[in-house]
């Protein structure tokens, strides 16, 4: 069989290399880059694609289980390869070690790693705790006390099971499977229960947020700059996590496993298995009992990832950034056009735009002078607003011939010799691929004097020109060009990078929703032509591909290939390279083992963004950080939030973002948004209103674009403006309401958007619902989200025990159990539900969330079926890291009566104006008076006014009543 197989490997390779090449000769551009020898067809590459690839579970011989020693919370045991080694796709290793820890009553530990690790080894098996959180035993927790069940036998080889301890089920099953543990392929095959509902495993764009049972998700940080999103492939981020749902007897249970790895891997989902395949590293296995979804997550978050970072209160405004705002008086023109439609901004961001020839920590001088831009930012901040500009993980090495191409930033990290190293020959010398300004250095954050560079660089630009965060892009560690393609050819420098940038001549885009040909019949004529004008006045394709040979190779005893691994996941990029358009994967680390990006390249994320995260700590010293990231692992939500990618102006793309939110809920990612109307190609009216109305229950608001497109700020079209201004009411009442979402996250591992499923897990049929979500557990969303519709369609959970109530109307709605419910949205409307049981509390929107603050209070009481509802208030100053002056408010209403009952000192000034009792009386009981007790004494309530609207009860007038909105033992009696 060893035979047979290398033979077949053998044959697959087209041209063999060690190592990547270094880059030919000295033209622009270097013929190494964006390899088009790579693009080998899938077929015959030996990875998931290909049937005949080799078998591990039918060519390996797995291990035996011995020297089993049990303690009260842990299990340890020796395994020992089977059978001859197989070394299928790598060495395989023939001694392991099991470790098993029953971590805490819903959280158990499986890890196998290599016996004997040498110290300079260790690093490509353990993940450090530096680049990943881990999980460890809490007090007290004994095996006789954990909801989970760790089982195991070794027949016919080591196998094991991870099962419920009350009802004996196994969540976790590798019985039938053998495990293989080879220095370049890990394999381990789990039994899943007929039409299993899996979700997470982000980052993908997906057009389901239930996982098919046929479905491979592939995690290599990687991305292709120039074209559009793909669909189920692998992308900025890595989050080896599921849920798992299941459903029996009317009832739900759901675990989540998490494999803390971070290695290029692969999760084969198969109609009675999953498969999960890495490319390194060890098995290090988390599960968590549940039994509900919301609890399951939880635990996972204070378990092992950590719990989402509190985000100021500002977080929550509206965001507004494109590519291709060309300068100061064009941010300022953007922020007027905002204000003259009355509609909020918070923020506005920039993109590479504010930049010198896109160096980071510079300014355009021309176009975004320094003294222009203090007096923008102090205008900006005296209003209330923030500047949000764009940060690349990247610097930019100065071209050694010219000394006018001064690069100060650089030439602080490289005194202090911090950057990435080339990892090939010379270990010294630094590994330089192409960015957005040239030829650029990637700093190395595991190294402790980056986090000072980093920090001072951060320090003296907010000297210069005072940013309030930033947005940190690119950290997926892209590069365009193959291998350290900037070595021996600085001189050359600045580069364009080899593609054409969006809107350089042949790159106008004229792509434009679907349905524009019937909505705007004429401009669809007119930007076809110009399209097919372009085309044939540009027919040369704008990325540049160059010749670099390589080949897939099969495993040396005792070698490991980083470069071109025997196993070839299947990334999105054509040829399946680790090499394409990001740092290469033998770029070394100067942490003490010269670790290689092999082992760390989906680390990047996590660890510039922790060094992010504190350098913005110091410029702010005791104030949030705010600043999102493009690429995240598990930890990052304890840090940041996340955007989702480029994505394009397309009606199934907005749909997408649904499914894609609710993975980083199961990432532990709250804060999550996506590029509201698109990113990629033109948006239009109906496309930009729709999704201007979505994205306003994503916690992340912010509408961006690139350069070679229309605008499509939200004022752009009256329509689209009408819309935004209703939506923004909206988001902005519910701003308490999502600040205390996200305190209950930050504190208790609570979660912010919710699929359908989770607020109700036993409704079966909720188990695939991604057309509606819900914002915590009272609002329900169901968007538009095709074009030409008037109306969206949604069902209506937990109907009849459960009551809706129309956001807008507070009509009670009428929906038998499982009813797919027409529901009437014109363009400007999209239609929101507050679920019955919940209390709300909101302020008046102002035009920031600052001038909101200082508004008046009401509170809303959504009536369940026994007339009772409850719900809870967080309040500090909505910056400071640690506040110690907080309040919490409980609401409670039964009996006619709410009460509320508060503990801290916040002080909030806002009065409480109007009370709302929705669900009041479905029939004609009208309301006589209110009584209102503050501190137990009766208030005098004779300015109160009452009225009964649509059953439900409107009291206003409070203001003059009650001095303070949140008092303890304040209480309303409604007679
Ligand atoms: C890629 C980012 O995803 C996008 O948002 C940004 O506009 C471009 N880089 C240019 O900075």
């Amino acid at each position: 069989m060893r035979v047979i197989l290398v033979a077949h490997l053998v044959a697959l390779v087209t041209a063999q290399t060690t190592l990547d090449q270094p880059p030919g000769p000295k033209t622009w551009p270097p013929t190494s880059t964006l390899a088009s020898t790579l693009n080998l067809a899938p077929s015959v590459l030996p990875n998931v694609l290909d049937p005949k690839a080799p078998d591990a579970q039918k060519l390996c011989p797995g291990y035996k289980a011995a020297n089993v020693v049990s303690t009260e919370n842990t299990i340890t045991a020796d395994l020992t390869l089977a059978g001859s080694a197989c070394n299928t796709y790598g060495n395989e290793i023939s001694e392991l070690t099991l470790e098993v820890q029953y971590q805490d009553t819903a959280q158990l530990n499986v890890k196998i790693y290599p016996k004997f690790l040498v110290p300079s080894n260790r690093s490509l098996y353990i993940l450090d705790d530096s680049l990943s959180p881990s999980g460890s035993i809490a007090v007290d927790c004994k095996a006789n006390n954990s909801d989970l069940v760790f089982e195991w036998s070794n027949d016919p080889s080591f196998q094991f099971r991870v099962k419920r301890t009350n009802t004996d089920e196994a969540i976790f099953d590798t019985y039938g499977h053998k495990i293989v543990f080879e220095d370049q392929f890990l394999e381990l095959v789990t039994n899943m229960e007929p039409d299993y509902n899996i979700y997470g495993l982000p980052e993908a764009i997906r057009g389901a947020f239930r996982l098919p049972n046929q479905y491979t998700q592939t995690f290599w940080n990687q991305y292709n700059e120039m074209n559009d999103q793909p669909i189920d492939a692998n992308m900025h981020s890595t989050h080896p996590v599921y849920l798992e749902t299941r459903y029996a007897n009317g009832c739900s249970k759901s675990h989540v496993v998490y494999a803390r790895n971070l290695h290029g891997q692969e999760w084969l989902l198969r109609p009675d298995r999953v498969i999960y395949r890495t490319i390194g590293g060890s098995f290090d296995f988390y599960f968590f009992s549940g039994p509900s979804p919301t609890e399951a997550l939880a635990q996972q978050q204070l378990g092992v990832i950590g719990t989402p970072v509190m985000q100021p209160y500002w977080a929550f405004g509206f965001h507004q950034v494109r590519w291709g705002y060309q300068n100061w008086t064009v941010l300022q023109e953007i922020i007027d056009g905002y204000a003259a439609a009355n509609i909020q901004l918070e923020a506005i961001w920039n993109d590479l735009d504010y930049l010198f020839q896109y160096r980071i920590f510079t300014h355009n001088n021309n176009t975004y002078p320094v003294p222009e831009g203090q007096e923008f930012l102090e205008r900006l901040h005296a209003n209330g607003q923030y500047w949000m500009p764009i940060l690349d993980p990247n610097v930019y090495v100065p071209n050694p011939n010219n000394a006018t191409d001064a690069n100060p930033t650089y030439d602080r990290g490289k005194a202090l010799d911090l950057y990435i190293k080339h990892g090939q020959g010379d270990d010294t010398s630094d590994y330089i691929g192409i960015q957005w300004p040239g030829f650029s250095v990637w700093p190395d954050f595991l190294q402790n004097t980056t986090q000072d560079f980093w920090t001072n660089e951060m320090k003296m630009y907010h000297e210069q020109l005072p940013f309030d965060g930033w947005w940190l892009d690119v950290n997926d560690q892209s590069s365009w060009c193959t291998g350290s393609c900037g070595t021996g050819r600085l001189e050359e420098n600045p580069v364009h990078v080899p593609f054409k940038l969006p809107g350089e001549p042949g790159e106008i885009n004229y792509d434009y929703p679907e349905a524009f040909d019937q909505t705007n019949a004429t401009e669809a004529a007119s930007a076809s032509a110009a399209s097919a004008s372009q085309a044939s006045a540009y027919p040369t394709p704008s990325t540049t591909v160059g010749t670099a040979t390589v080949g897939f190779t099969s495993p040396t005893p005792g070698v490991r290939n980083i470069t071109f691994p025997p196993y070839a996941l299947n990334l999105t990029l054509a040829g399946h390279s680790l090499l394409k358009q990001a740092v290469a994967p033998y770029a070394t680390h100067n942490d003490g083992f010269h670790i290689t990006e092999y082992e760390l390249h989906n680390t990047y994320g996590y660890t510039s963004g922790i060094a992010t995260y504190k350098a913005l700590l110091s410029v702010f010293p005791g104030k949030r950080p705010f600043w999102i990231s493009r690429s995240t692992s598990p930890g990052s939500g304890a840090l940041t939030g996340h955007w989702g990618g480029d994505s394009n102006s397309r009606w199934g793309n907005m749909y997408m973002t649904i499914p894609q939110a609710l993975t980083f809920s199961v990432a532990g990612i709250p804060y999550f948004g996506v590029e509201t109307c698109g990113f990629n190609g033109n948006a239009d009216m109906e496309l930009c209103t729709r999704w201007m109305q979505l994205s306003a229950f994503f916690p992340l608001y912010r509408n961006h674009n690139s350069r070679n497109t229309i605008a499509q700020e939200a004022f752009r079209w009256a329509t689209t403006a009408e819309s935004t201004r209703r939506v923004m009411d909206v988001r902005f009442r519910l701003l308490p309401y999502q600040y205390t979402l996200f305190y209950n996250a930050h504190k208790k591992g609570e979660t912010v958007l919710r699929a359908l499923a989770w607020n109700f897990p036993d409704e079966e049929s909720l188990r695939g619902v991604d057309n509606q979500f819900m914002l915590g557990p009272s609002i329900l969303i169901t968007p538009v989200l095709a074009p030409l519709l008037r109306s969206s369609q949604g069902v209506f959970p937990g109907v009849p025990d459960t009551r809706w109530y129309d956001w807008y109307t507070l009509e009670e709605i009428k929906a038998a159990r499982g009813e797919n419910v027409t529901l009437n949205a014109p363009l400007e409307h999209i239609p929101v539900h507050v679920r019955g049981g919940s209390i709300i509390a909101s302020q008046l929107p102002g035009n920031t969330t600052k001038t909101t603050r200082s508004n008046p209070w009401s509170v809303l009481v959504a009536l369940d079926g026994a007339g009772e509802a409850k719900g809870d208030l967080y309040l500090d100053d909505g910056v400071s890291q640690e506040p110690t002056d907080i309040k919490q408010i409980e609401f409670s209403f039964a009996q006619s009566t709410l009460n509320i009952f508060v503990t801290g000192t916040y002080h909030d000034k806002s009065p409480l104006a109007n009370i709302t009792i929705a669900g009041w009386n479905s029939g004609d009981a009208q309301c006589r008076g209110v009584e209102v007790f503050a501190g137990g004494k009766s208030v005098d309530g004779s300015n109160v006014k009452i009225t009964n609207q649509s059953g439900a009860l409107q009291v206003t007038g409070l203001e003059c009543v009650v001095a303070e909105a949140f008092s303890n033992d304040l209480c309303f009696k409604f007679l």
